[in-house]
């Protein structure tokens, strides 16, 4: 069993987005246990680059000096072996509602160092067009500094989301 969370960046509750995450979640094996937030549902703040993370002791539940939803996103963050990262492209990149939620988790990964490392995830991403070249820059940047192992990516594409959750198995090979 593994621990699935989705952060769902999208603007819109039943669209393009939602669509392809149903696919994602249709072609997972039902021993996983899956946690699906929609980002646009919480009040979440930006990232101040304050620091203050670094001054909080190790571990602490909210790493961070805000105050508001997020604290939900880090408890399942923490608990979660597989992070999906649904979003539309949006002048060429995530939605800043999904952006807004990564860099929040800049906290965590400051104030509970391997908690954050040990990871895999899922890129879901649909656009109007057809050009994922930032987003898939954002993607293999994050992924290559957390060192999380990445395990595909959909764009615009349905079968490729399944063909992901499939893959998932219980147990790391
Ligand atoms: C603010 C905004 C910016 C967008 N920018 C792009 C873009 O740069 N490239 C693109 O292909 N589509 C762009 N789109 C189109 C969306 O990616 C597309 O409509 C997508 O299917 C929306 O997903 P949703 O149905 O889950 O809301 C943009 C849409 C919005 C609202």
């Amino acid at each position: 069993m593994k621990r699935i969370l989705i952060l769902n960046g999208a603007g819109n509750k039943r669209g393009n987005t939602a669509r392809l995450i149903e696919s994602f979640r249709s072609g997972l094996d039902e021993s996983h246990e899956v946690c699906e937030i929609y980002l646009q549902d919480l009040n979440i703040r930006g990232c101040v680059d304050c620091q203050g993370c670094g001054r909080k002791a190790p571990g602490t539940v909210n790493p961070c000096i805000h105050r508001d939803d997020m604290h939900i996103v880090y408890e399942e963050f923490t608990r979660s072996d597989v992070i999906v990262f649904a979003s539309p492209v949006y002048w060429w990149t995530i939605s800043g509602t999904l952006k807004t939620a990564v860099d929040r988790l800049y906290a965590l990964v400051r104030n509970s160092g391997n908690a954050a490392n040990v990871k895999q995830s899922v890129l879901l991403m649909v656009a109007g067009g057809n050009d994922f070249r930032q987003p898939l820059m954002w993607y293999q940047g994050f992924e290559y500094l957390m060192g999380w192992e990445n395990l595909g990516v959909a764009l615009n594409n349905m079968n490729e989301a399944v063909r992901i959750a499939k893959s998932i198995r219980s147990v790391r090979p």
